[in-house]
């Protein structure tokens, strides 16, 4: 596989830098010989599949991003358009927080939390923070309450970087033929056709009742939403798109089967195993099985 420049501007849980290869695999094997290839991922999260594919095949003409968080699509959107304002407001964000010692860099971090929520910033004021909260607090998690509000603790990390100028430069170029849409991933089906390309990456169903304490947004993806995105990869495919989903592999206690083998049944089902950096408690991370979905003929 290529080196590649741009990389996801944020930490995002189930980011998917380590799955590159198998996704690799998974793609038509003719994909560069395609022609004006779209590229549409409804759950963009971090976007590493999306700044991995936009490098590695330039004949990708168009690419459409969707994520249901407002924020995060907020802060692409200044990613793309103001990245010298961007910029100039994280690095102001990193010297002030920088030059505290531990117990200000506390205080500084739930300021700016509070400043976050009120909710009444302007975009770009949005963006910087999204991604000062994002390099600061515990894990670079990003999860709300039920309310909405950024509720994540304090990182403590030696020595974050908040303004990666590189790397947002980079990125900044790539989202030139990006359409970057907010909303439910059901709403990207009117991109379907050929030769467009589907990345779908939701929400991990939880491999147990008590490993599922992050939420992205205040709305669920429970197993109903799981089976409208299957019928949802029913419905691309019959408008004769190419997808790929992954999402964790649940064995289900009482019957011992699998849910996303039962009802992705008439596509493609491959595991591959993945570190996932989604649970809280250290001695519980490691190596789980993942699962990969597919319509791809040739995989
Ligand atoms: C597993 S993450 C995607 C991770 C991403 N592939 C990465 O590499 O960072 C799932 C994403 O789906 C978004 N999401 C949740 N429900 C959604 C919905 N109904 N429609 C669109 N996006 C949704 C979440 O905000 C989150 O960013």
């Amino acid at each position: 596989m290529k080196a590649f420049v741009a990389k996801p501007f944020i930490k995002w849980v189930g980011g998917k830098t380590q799955l590159l290869g198998e996704i690799e695999k998974s793609l038509p094997k003719k994909l560069r010989q395609y022609e004006n290839v779209i590229y549409v991922e409804p759950f963009v999260g971090g976007g590493a599949v999306l700044f991995w594919m936009l490098q590695q095949y330039p004949n990708i003409q168009k690419a459409i991003i969707n994520d249901i968080n407002a924020e995060l699509i907020c802060t692409y959107r200044i990613v793309k358009t103001d990245v010298v304002e961007l910029i100039a407001q994280l690095k102001k964000l990193q010297d002030e927080y920088i030059s505290c010692d531990a117990d200000g860099r506390k205080v500084y971090f739930l300021e700016r939390r509070s400043e976050f929520n009120t909710k009444h910033l302007s975009d770009v004021r949005t963006a910087a923070l999204f991604i000062f909260l994002n390099r600061t607090c515990f894990n670079g998690l990003c999860r709300v309450n039920s309310k909405g509000e950024f509720n994540v603790p304090h990182g403590k990390y030696a020595n974050p970087k908040i303004c990666d100028e590189e790397n947002l430069l980079a990125v900044s170029k790539l989202l030139q033929k990006v359409d970057i849409y907010c909303g439910d991933f059901a709403e990207t089906e009117k991109f379907a056709g050929e030769n467009t390309i589907f990345y779908l990456d939701p929400p991990y169903k939880p491999i147990s009742e008590t490993s599922s304490f992050t939420s992205y947004a205040k709305e669920g993806f429970n197993d109903a939403e799981q089976i409208r995105l299957r019928d949802f990869c029913a419905r691309i495919t019959r408008k004769k798109a190419v997808f790929i989903a992954s999402n964790s592999d649940p064995i289900e206690v009482k019957t011992g089967e699998s849910f996303f083998e039962q009802i992705y049944y008439q596509f493609k089902i491959k595991r591959v195993s993945a570190t996932r950096l989604i649970n809280a408690n250290p001695n519980n991370r490691g190596f789980v099985s993942e699962i990969m979905i597919s319509n791809v003929v040739n995989a």
